[in-house]
């Protein structure tokens, strides 16, 4: 069992003990290397560009951190206030239901990810636990594509020209606060969720009647950009321990809070990219600093879930958790070993399949790999084995 595991499984027993929805904050390390020009013009490939070639450690320096209380004395290292689930909706059997809404754009690459993302909702919304509602795939290219009809989509408009400066990701808040604007949700809740995010097992909402819940980042780190952070979130608003570790994704919250953040959350990551200090230190995760100065701003802090999701091959256990983000590359040795930074014999990486749909039946990984990798990969494969009409290198 690896150390992380094992360091999350502790927190999981003290935390039960506590009977706490609780607010585990693992920093994994200190992983943020050098941001290099981008490649091409798919955010995501650069934001995780950001890892590659990055040390080899990054399993090691692991280090387990309880999220200190904000509410009750700065820094007296208490854990986060206990948060019980609301009881008397839970003894009524009544769920607290949330839609799934993915933001995308309309190139191939994300296509055949939604396409995955949605069968994999599908399977579970109605299982067992789960408390998923609607979904919805929030396109925000201006004009609706061939996908309309195989997955529930709502369009919205991009950015004005330019605006973005080559940044896509800049739409998504405007997207979010869009279709808030114009759609009927018929839910109370929303998970913000991303196209590389498989749903392992049925998902409850994590989220709390008051507190949101989100996925903490062990490289988003307000603390160590205090000075470039105080420009958006004055001192007067409080500590900068108040800015989540966090980007808007993944993260379970309230309508009527989303609402009120994404326009301040379009605003900020705006202000952000023309802010060259600041556009140049965050690079590609600039708009998930955005979202967590966003919610800051408006008093909105989240419950930190560890188990909201893993990213394989850094997270070799799957651990409980509800989702798998494979947004980073999978490389292996036939021995089974990650030879991370370096092309494995055996690999598994979404940007193999920029130009189209990733092929049906890849190969599985070889043995000794992590079971992360290896329901990674069956996953993929059980979809895209069952949805109609896959082919390899699709464009549409
Ligand atoms: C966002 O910026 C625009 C343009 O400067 C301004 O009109 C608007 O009030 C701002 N909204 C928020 C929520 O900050």
């Amino acid at each position: 069992m690896s150390r992380a595991s094992i360091i999350f499984l502790l927190a999981v027993v003290v935390c039960s003990f506590v009977a706490t929805y609780n607010a585990i904050n693992m920093a994994l390390g200190h992983m943020r290397a050098t941001i290099g020009a981008h490649q091409d013009a798919d955010w995501e490939a650069n934001r995780e560009g950001t890892f590659h070639g990055a040390s080899e450690t990054l399993g090691k320096k692991l280090q387990g951190t309880w999220k200190t209380s904000r509410k009750e004395g700065q820094g007296s290292g208490a854990v986060d206030a206990v948060i019980p689930r609301p009881k008397d909706k839970v003894q009524k059997g009544e769920k607290r239901l949330f839609h799934v809404a993915v933001t995308t754009n309309e190139s191939p690459y994300n296509r055949w990810q939604c396409r995955i993302h949605y069968y994999w909702y599908k399977q579970m919304k109605d299982r067992e636990g789960s408390e998923m509602g609607g979904f919805t795939r929030i396109l925000h290219s201006g004009k609706p594509d061939h996908m309309m009809d195989e997955i529930p989509t709502f369009v919205v408009d991009p950015l004005p020209e330019g605006m973005d400066k080559g940044y896509v990701v800049l739409n998504r808040p405007w997207a979010f606060q869009q279709w808030l604007e114009q759609a009927e949700i018929e839910e109370e809740y929303i998970l913000m969720a991303e196209p590389d995010h498989v749903f392992v097992r049925p998902m409850p909402n994590l989220a709390a009647d008051f507190m949101p819940a989100a996925y903490p980042f062990f490289y988003i780190e307000p603390k160590k950009y205090e000075t470039l952070l105080r420009r958006y979130y004055p001192k007067d608003k409080g500590p900068i321990t108040n800015i989540d570790p966090i980007g808007n994704s993944p993260v379970i919250i309230k309508k009527t809070d989303l609402q009120q953040i994404a326009p301040t959350w379009k605003n900020v990551s705006i202000a952000f990219k023309n802010d060259e200090e600041v556009d140049k230190a965050f690079g590609w995760v600039l708009e998930m600093y955005a979202y967590a100065v966003a919610s800051a701003l408006h008093g909105v802090s989240h419950i930190l879930r560890q188990d909201f999701m893993v990213q394989p091959p850094f997270s070799t256990e799957l651990d409980g958790a509800y989702i798998i983000h494979y947004t980073y590359g999978c490389d292996y040795n036939m021995k089974g070993e990650l030879t991370y930074g370096k092309i494995g014999e055996w690999r598994f990486d979404k940007r193999s399949f920029s130009g189209g749909a990733i092929p049906r039946n890849m190969p599985m990984p070889p043995k000794g790999v992590p079971e992360t990798v290896v329901r990674l990969v069956e996953m993929v494969n059980e979809a895209t084995a069952n949805i109609p009409g896959w082919e390899e290198g699709q464009q549409r």
